[in-house]
């Protein structure tokens, strides 16, 4: 056996031997991509220890959504926000745990802008389920740092990945050109490429979502399910349920085994739950490349102009054409 079979690429040398393919990112961008994955060696670290080193418990402060802020949510937030600081490769962040737009010092500005939610599904941490990170990345724009530089549509994005860390550590990243899954060997400390070129599959085999939401779901809502479930009959079941609670190892299990998420608007306030910017729009730019599809149930999510850094939306994400049905539905039922 030649040497070479002996160990898989790793995710430096995947994004600096595709560098040719964005001649216009001049090097920054590995470098940025390399460093994303540095910070999520050191979160996973942390997330193992969890329980150990009392990081279950809660800071007693709240994040701009009013939301308790568990101690690992804010690690996570200060590895993510100190490694991108020093990388030198980025203007200007957003992360679900600050209220405004981080500006990176002169000195150290770059050419990207990243918008993260440093971990999601944090409300799963106490009981050992997955959890992640997830990104968002833009080139900056030639004016000024400073928020503007995050408010744009999903389909700006030059980039976006999440990384999970479950039972296995792994980043998924996709560069706008094929999403690509890296798995962290523990032993030797580096992301190695584990699946290539991911895709949907085109059948809907899981249904992800939270039933105990049904009394606040609009109308189209429960029709849309029945058609789903109603694919099951006595010669097969076709379809299963599985929600962890986690959007972004929800939205993992259903691009490697065929499945739909969604969160529907709140019928109530007619707002979602999930945030647009580092949320929704990584994950719409993950399944699209994918060969997937994101609604907000009346179009595109990338496509949304967005007016505020933790702008919330409803979201249906998943094989093209069980979002498409999900539309009908919702321009049929309301
Ligand atoms: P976060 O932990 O970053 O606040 O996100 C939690 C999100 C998402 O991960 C999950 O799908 C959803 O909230 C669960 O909400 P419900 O408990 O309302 O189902
Ligand atoms: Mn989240
Ligand atoms: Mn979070």
């Amino acid at each position: 056996m030649s040497l070479a079979a002996d160990f898989g690429v790793t995710l430096t040398q995947h994004v600096l031997t595709r560098q040719h393919l964005h001649p216009e990112a001049r090097g920054q961008f590995s470098g940025l991509l390399t460093q994303i994955g540095v910070a999520g060696k050191l979160i996973a670290a942390q997330v193992r220890r969890a329980g150990l080193i009392e990081v279950w418990g809660k800071t007693g402060e709240t994040n701009v959504q009013g939301e308790t802020v568990k101690k690992l949510d804010r690690i996570a937030n200060d590895t993510l926000k100190e490694v991108l600081r020093r990388s030198g490769c980025v203007a200007v962040m957003a992360s679900e745990e600050e209220d405004d737009a981080v500006i990176v010092e002169p000195e150290l500005s770059g050419e990207y802008v990243v918008a993260f939610d440093p971990l999601d599904g944090s409300s799963n941490i106490e009981a050992s389920v997955s959890i992640g990170t997830i990104f968002a990345i833009y080139r900056r724009l030639p004016d000024a740092p400073g928020p503007a530089h995050l408010l744009r549509p999903g389909r700006e994005q030059v980039a976006a990945g999440y990384i999970i860390y479950g039972s296995s550590t792994v980043l998924v990243y996709t560069d706008g050109r094929t999403v690509d899954c890296f798995t962290l060997d523990p032993g030797s400390g580096e992301f190695f490429l584990t699946r290539a070129a991911m895709a949907y599959r085109p059948v809907t085999r899981i249904l992800s979502l939270n039933e105990c939401n049904g009394p606040y779901w609009p109308g189209w809502v429960s029709p849309f399910l029945d058609e789903i479930k109603g694919r099951n009959d006595a010669e097969a079941r076709r379809v299963t349920d599985r929600h962890i609670g986690s959007l972004v190892a929800d939205f993992h299990r259903n691009l490697v085994k065929g499945g739909l998420f969604l969160y529907p608007v709140d019928a109530r306030t007619g707002r979602g739950k999930l945030r647009l910017l580092y949320e929704c729009n990584p994950l719409a730019f993950i399944a699209e490349v994918a060969g997937g599809a994101a609604s907000w149930g009346g179009g595109r999510i990338l496509d949304v102009q967005p007016t505020s850094l933790h702008q919330r939306t409803g979201l249906i994400i998943g094989a093209q054409a069980d979002v498409a049905l999900a539309e009908r539905f919702v321009a049929e039922h309301g």
